[in-house]
């Protein structure tokens, strides 16, 4: 939650092929917004005073023009979620000292705060903000006249700080740019004209394609002429490796669509394709790793968790395995039980998220070995487990997770091939699965989806049922829908229905229900898909109108999405069509699918 965004050039922005740093984090912080969209700001230090523009809003519309002040070698730049202050231009980032010599961007919560407070207004200091982050160039500035070394004084502040930080500091002045990190993520970049701090990697990639991932109690200084890492508690000197980023700056562009969120939902044949291709080696790893396991949690939040959910069925389906799916959040309450055989497998399209991060330590603490589903390469999470694969989804930038949801599902399912020794056979059904989400991303089939949501958006409650495989999909497919449109969704397992959620259905509620076969081959309508086709009668007789996503159409269904029949895997296609009536549904109401309220993509903070 939260992005920041570093520059300081190699040359001069007033020498020839200097760059103005404030358009390199205006840019970022675009790029970044994903990350919090309640307010922003940019610094940029000059010889006699921090030029300091903020404004309460989305940074999206912004233009650099407007702002023609805005202009340096080096600049700093925030976009917020709001955990401590309202939502206010003086609670916006980034602040400053009280003799306004020295700015600081960050993202994290500081839990000594209150404290720290305490004691600096006790030396006269006068806070201007309610924000956790303002004691920081504080006790920078009182730290300076004990410590008048700049680098020496930040990193004694640092070192009193309790709680979570990635910070980009400078200093009136100053030629340096300074980024550090504690539990919240921090990537530096290396560029032909300078070096970049960002929380995620897109906030640089336009200008940086090599990059550090910093660990935790890691600071950099960097200026024109090179950089230096050290570690903040010892001071001394760390070596690290630089990684070169795979990722273009196409794959995090808009490309010529609306928004965000269409063009993640139609790379997810790409991505299907992409996850087919999974080296053999990894996932012989990664299967060795669950052969091994006595036990085998898998813990996640939000979307990833429905995929982590979805992989548990698949694994009890195709290979008698058992998972345990516990949400992140909750999973202090049961890590008690693990054990020091057990594997952890946590999936995580970010990599970043604070509950997650706090469960990989706990497993750890067991014992336990820890292996990652994840997206963002380099990321908190790749680098604390034992090992990682990394899913295929490419940077997703919406907040909300479509194709990362279907790269995650799609590696349980390569996962599960490989330890049934048929991988080859995983790939091509695989390729099946890709060919029939393809069908579901034409024009036509846009334009029926999208005179569905018409409908659908003037509902005030939607449901969706599946049993099996299909229960973790009505449970996403209602997370999309609630996310983005605000109307109330929920997914019900078919069989709970009657258990009292049928309460809920009154005349015209739509219910979406997912029908997967995974009856005995061929038969029609066998295993759970009969059970579902019931419950859907059930909700019918009481006046719901039933959408059915089927792999065989049926009279009870009042509207029909037609999928392939693939089996426990047909939730991989069918997810697709709720992601796409989510999206058509905003835009009924006129909403912005890419930044839903009140919601941030990366979860950093518990
Ligand atoms: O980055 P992660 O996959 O760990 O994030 C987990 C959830 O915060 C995330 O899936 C969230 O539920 C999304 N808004 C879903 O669209």
């Amino acid at each position: 939650m939260c992005g920041i965004v570093g520059f300081v050039g190699k040359k001069s922005f007033d020498e020839k092929g200097g760059v103005n740093g404030a358009e390199v984090v205006v840019d970022g912080l675009k790029r970044l917004e994903y990350r919090g969209y309640d307010s922003w700001g940019v610094a940029i230090p000059g010889e006699k005073k921090i030029l300091l523009h903020k404004a309460v809003g989305k940074i999206g519309g912004f233009e650099l023009s407007s702002a023609p002040e805005l202009k340096g070698t080096i600049a700093i730049g925030h976009t917020r979620w709001a955990t401590h202050g309202g939502v206010t231009e003086i609670n916006s980032h980034p602040h400053l000292s009280a003799d306004k010599t020295i700015a600081v961007v960050h993202n994290g919560i500081i839990e000594n705060y209150q404290e720290m407070r305490a004691k600096l207004e006790k030396k006269g200091v006068k806070f201007r903000s309610q924000t956790d982050t303002e004691v920081i160039p504080q006790a920078i500035q009182i730290e300076l006249k004990k410590t008048p070394d700049f680098k020496k004084a930040v990193r004694n502040v640092l070192n009193e700080l309790e709680g979570s930080y990635a910070v980009a500091i400078v200093v009136e002045g100053g030629k340096k740019l300074i980024g550090a990190r504690k539990g919240s993520p921090l990537v530096f970049g290396i560029g032909k004209d300078g070096y970049y701090l960002g929380s995620d990697v897109p906030a640089f990639l336009k200008y940086a394609n090599k990059a550090i991932f910093l660990d935790d109690l890691e600071m950099v200084e960097a200026d024109e002429k090179g950089y230096e890492i050290i570690n903040i508690t010892t001071g001394k000197k760390v070596e690290k490796k630089i990684t070169k980023i795979a990722w273009s700056i196409e794959d995090a562009e808009k490309g010529g669509y609306p928004h965000f969120m269409i063009k993640e939902m139609l790379e997810q044949p790409m991505v299907l394709d992409k996850t087919a291709a999974t080296s053999n080696v990894e996932l012989k790893k990664a299967a060795a790793m669950i052969k091994r396991a006595k036990q085998i949690w898998v813990v996640a939040c939000g979307t990833a968790l429905h995929a982590g959910m979805y992989g548990s069925y698949i694994f009890a389906l195709n290979n008698d395995i058992n998972l345990r799916p516990v949400s992140a959040g909750e999973f202090p309450y049961f890590a008690k039980f693990v054990g020091k055989n057990d594997l952890v497998i946590c999936v995580s399209q970010s990599g970043e998220t604070a509950d997650v991060m706090e469960a990989v330590k706990s497993a750890h603490d067991s014992g336990a070995k820890v292996l990652a589903l994840v997206n963002v390469m380099g990321s908190s999470l790749m680098r604390a487990s034992d090992y990682s694969i990394v899913t295929k989804a490419g940077p997703e930038i919406c907040v909300l997770s479509t194709k990362a949801y279907l790269s995650q599902v799609a590696m349980f399912m390569m996962l599960s091939y490989e330890l049934n020794n048929k991988i080859a056979a995983g790939k091509k059904q695989l390729k099946a699965i890709k060919a029939d989400a393809e069908k579901i991303l034409v024009k036509d089939s846009l334009a029926k989806i999208k005179k569905v949501a018409k409908g659908l958006a003037r509902a005030d409650n939607i449901y969706a049922i599946g049993r099996g495989v299909n229960y973790p999909t009505s449970l996403e497919a209602c997370l999309k829908i609630k996310e983005v449109s605000y109307i109330h969704a929920e997914g019900f397992a078919g069989g709970d229905l009657k258990h009292g959620p049928i309460a809920l259905i009154a005349p015209g509620t739509p219910v979406l229900v997912f029908v997967a076969n995974d009856g005995p081959k061929g038969a029609p309508f066998g295993g759970a898909a009969k059970e579902i086709v019931s419950n859907a009668m059930e909700v019918k007789a009481r006046g719901a109108e039933v959408i059915g996503i089927s792999y065989e159409n049926n009279q009870v269904f009042d509207r029909y999405f037609a999928v392939g029949d693939h089996g426990i895997f047909t939730g991989i296609v069918a997810i697709i069509y709720s992601q796409v009536l989510s999206y058509y549904i905003a835009l009924e109401k006129k909403l912005d699918p890419d930044k839903p309220r009140n919601l941030a993509k990366s979860v950093t903070v518990k």
